[in-house]
C-alpha cells in the first residue's frame, strides 16, 4: 500500500496541519505494516509556478525542449506519478487568505493534467485518478464550519474537494482544526477535536 504524505505549511514547527498530517500518517503507519510513504514538504520544495516556458513542454517534442524544460517536465512526471501510484494521500492544507498555500496550487497544477488525470468526455470532464483516498489536514484561523455566512468564505476546503474531485476522487476526509486564532482555549479546544477525529477515522479505515 502507498501514501503520499503533502505538507503545504510555512509555519514548520508552529504548524498546525502539519501536526495533523504527521499523525494520521503515523496511525497510518501503525495499522498497515506494508506502508510505503512518499514524503514532499512542498513549503519546502515547492514546484515552480507554471510558465510558458514549463508548459511549452505540451507543444513541443522533447528533443526541441530547453534544459530547463526536460528537468520541469520530469519533476512534473514525478508528481504525477507519486500521485497517481498512491493508495491514500494525506494533504496539509491551510487556509491562507481564504484558499490554500500558493505552493499547493502549484502541485495542483501540476498533477491537474488532461490525459493523465483528466479527459474530456462526451458529456464533460471525466476524472482518471479515482480509487484512492484523500485525508486532508485543515487548519485555519477563524471558524468557517459554523454559519453559512462563513461557509460561503472557504474557498479552501471546497476548493480541494472539487479538484479532487475533478481528477476523480471522491473518498475525501477533511480533519479539521479550525478558530486556531481565536484565543488559546479555542486553539486547545480545536486540535483535541481533530486528534480524536483521527483517532475515530482511523478506527472506522
Ligand atoms: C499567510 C497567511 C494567511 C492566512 N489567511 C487566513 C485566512 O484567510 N483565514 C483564516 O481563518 N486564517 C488565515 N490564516 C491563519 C492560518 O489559517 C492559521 O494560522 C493556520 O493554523 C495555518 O495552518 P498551519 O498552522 O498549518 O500553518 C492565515 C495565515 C497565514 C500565515
Amino acid at each position: 500500500m502507498k501514501l503520499l504524505h503533502l505538507d503545504a505549511s510555512v509555519l514548520n514547527e508552529n504548524s498546525a496541519s502539519r501536526v495533523l498530517t504527521a499523525e494520521i500518517v503515523q496511525k497510518l503507519r501503525a495499522k498497515h505494516a506494508d506502508l510505503q510513504v512518499t514524503y514532499r514538504d512542498l513549503a519546502a520544495d515547492a514546484p515552480a509556478h507554471l510558465s510558458a516556458e514549463i508548459l511549452g513542454t505540451r507543444f513541443a517534442p522533447a528533443d526541441q525542449w530547453n534544459p530547463l524544460q526536460t528537468a520541469e517536465a520530469a519533476l512534473t512526471e514525478t508528481l504525477l506519478e507519486e500521485f497517481l501510484g498512491a493508495d491514500i494521500v494525506v494533504i496539509g492544507a491551510p487556509m491562507y487568505n481564504f484558499s490554500i498555500p500558493t505552493q499547493l496550487k502549484a502541485w495542483i497544477d501540476r498533477i491537474a493534467q488532461v490525459g493523465r488525470t483528466f479527459r474530456y468526455g462526451e458529456n464533460g470532464p471525466v476524472g482518471l485518478a479515482g480509487g484512492k483516498k484523500v485525508i486532508i489536514g485543515s487548519s485555519r484561523g477563524g471558524a468557517y464550519s459554523t454559519s453559512e455566512q462563513m461557509r460561503a468564505m472557504d474557498f479552501q476546503e471546497d476548493y480541494l474537494k472539487v479538484v479532487l474531485g475533478f481528477v476523480g476522487v471522491t473518498d475525501v476526509t477533511i480533519v479539521r482544526a479550525e478558530g486556531l486564532a481565536m484565543g488559546p482555549e479555542a486553539r486547545s479546544k480545536s486540535m483535541g477535536d481533530a486528534h480524536q477525529q483521527i483517532g475515530q477515522l482511523l478506527l472506522a479505515a
